[in-house]
């Protein structure tokens, strides 16, 4: 059933997963379209983002942020549109950035809406590369990576927003940029739209050995999306001094236990030690003072071609569930967005 205005549908987190999540762990419901009370806006949701964090949210135990309560509306950024507004700094047709989760309709009182006008050349573009994500890309590789001119960059998950926002910045800064990414086609597209100098599969069997010999100097910032066997692979290669922004580890999201074999922590302390490594773990909230020196310059930079930007666009929110857990899977090829509602 599309959107309506008849009623909300959304996604209610039925269950936790163990491991990866399945459709049973989402429930889709009907409920009535909030009314905004004084001070308030009715918000359609035009947009969702699905993104790789919201896996952590689904489970219970320590972490930076609160889990998803059962039974609650599952989190996540959207695109919406302003329906009714009873707030003085929001008019009706107004395209906001928010933060509304998996459903159709939302108030708000306006704290955390971004207001993108109302024409926005590209909206869902505030859920990417103008948005959190190229914000991750932006502050993880110049603030804690510090890229210089003619240093090797590796970064993995390489075609996605961050990933390939983050090689895209290491070539304007100089950098030699080498891509590690799921399959022969996200790898060529790296290479011949992103402008990466090589880009591995980490599919291939002999990936530790192609990703050695596309970095004959070594590796000076190894910019972290997913941990396990790409770590693995990079770990000799890093330079004396080199530069970690641990952003995420999506290769262990689903795993329920650490993995099998001998305990290597000794060995990656000593590299730690021995190369004086810096490994810094960041979350781009810490950052939201600095998001006025990201917006302008990446914002010239897209327009001016300079950063390549590809979304994955699903049409309907029922398809949701199923493209989330692609995206921990890696089917998603570009940014992964769901257009819940008609954008016109
Ligand atoms: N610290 C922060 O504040 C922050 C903010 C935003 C994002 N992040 C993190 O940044 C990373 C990238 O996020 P994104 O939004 O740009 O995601 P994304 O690239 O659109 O999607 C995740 C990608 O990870 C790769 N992947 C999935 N499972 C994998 C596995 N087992 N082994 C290797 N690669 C795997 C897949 O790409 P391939 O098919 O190419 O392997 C998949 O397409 C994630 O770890 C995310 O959690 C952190």
């Amino acid at each position: 059933m599309p959107q309506s205005q008849d009623s909300n549908r959304r996604f209610v987190l039925a269950s936790r997963p163990s491991g990866a999540p399945t459709a049973d762990n989402f429930r889709l419901e009907q409920a009535d379209i909030p009314e905004p009370a004084d001070g308030e806006v009715l918000l359609r949701t035009v947009y969702l983002s699905l993104d790789p964090y919201m896996r952590g949210r689904m489970s219970e135990g320590p972490s930076y942020a609160e889990p998803v309560a059962v039974d609650d509306v599952m989190c996540g950024g959207t695109v919406c549109r302003v329906v009714e507004s009873r707030n003085e700094h929001f008019s009706e047709g107004d395209w906001v950035l928010a933060y509304t989760g998996w459903q159709d309709y939302a108030v708000s009182n306006g704290n955390g809406l971004m207001n993108l006008g109302a024409s926005p050349r590209n909206p869902s573009y505030a859920l990417g590369v103008l948005g959190m994500p190229g914000f991750t890309a932006y502050m993880g590789l110049l603030d804690i990576g510090e890229p210089g001119e003619g240093e090797t960059l590796v970064v993995a998950a390489a075609t996605g927003p961050v990933g390939a926002t983050v090689g895209q910045i290491g070539g304007i800064k100089g950098c030699r940029v080498v891509g590690v990414a799921g399959g022969e086609e996200k790898c060529r597209y790296a290479v011949e739209e992103l402008g990466f100098d090589a880009c591995i599969d980490h599919y291939a069997d002999d990936f530790a050995d192609q990703l050695a010999a596309a970095c004959p100097d070594g590796i000076d910032v190894y910019y972290e999306n997913v941990g396990g066997k790409v770590f693995d692979g990079v770990l000799p290669l890093l330079n004396t001094f080199a530069r970690i922004p641990l952003c995420g580890l999506v290769s262990q999201y689903n795993a329920t236990s650490l993995p099998e074999g001998p305990d290597r922590l000794g060995l990656l302390m000593g590299q730690v030690l021995i190369k004086r490594l810096k490994i810094q773990g960041f979350i781009i909230g810490d950052y939201e003072k600095r998001f006025g020196e990201f917006f302008p310059q990446m914002s010239e930079w897209v327009a001016d071609g300079r950063i390549q930007y590809r979304e994955e666009i699903v049409d309907g929110l029922e398809k949701a569930p199923e493209a989330f857990i692609g995206l921990l899977q890696g089917e998603n090829f570009g940014k992964l967005v769901i257009r819940v509602g008609d954008d016109g």
